[in-house]
């Protein structure tokens, strides 16, 4: 399955929209039914306005009714690790941090194999919050 979810990172992020920053990053979710979901990252000309790769794989996830991540990969020229917003949404479909694969792979193929929990240890969690009547 990692091999599956790395070659599907690769494989999307040729359809990444990155004409500003020009750096193109695919992703690739395992969700706990074992479907693959991916996503790219679409920029804007109001730079803010950018959706990175992992939130837009995500957003496919829970849009066909996901809500487990079991593991993703990131697919970047670099290897680069997913951004700090990234985590934190990754980190939202995922109860135990040290369960969750994170597979970065470079343009060479080169894989770097985390976890969630490697990454954001201590993230902001929803028992930190009250719990309120007809939350999901
Ligand atoms: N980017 C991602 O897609 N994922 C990340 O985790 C980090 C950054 C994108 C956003 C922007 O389009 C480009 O990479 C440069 O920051």
């Amino acid at each position: 399955m990692k091999d599956k979810l790395v070659q599907a990172a690769r494989a999307v992020a040729a359809n990444a929209y990155a004409p500003y920053s020009v750096y193109h990053v695919g992703a690739a979710v395992l969700d706990g039914d074992g479907r693959v979901f991916v996503g790219v990252n679409v920029e804007n000309v109001s730079y803010g306005a950018t959706i990175c790769a992992e939130r837009s794989a995500i957003c496919q996830m829970v849009a066909q009714g996901g809500r487990a991540i079991r593991a993703i990969a990131v697919a970047t020229k670099d290897g680069g690790t997913p951004c700090g917003i990234c985590l934190q949404v990754i980190a939202e479909f995922c109860p135990d941090i040290a369960s969750v694969d994170v597979y970065c792979v470079n343009e060479h193929g080169r894989i770097e194999s985390m976890t969630l929990g490697d990454l954001l240890p201590f993230g902001f969690k929803s028992d930190m919050v009250p719990k309120k009547e007809g939350r999901d």
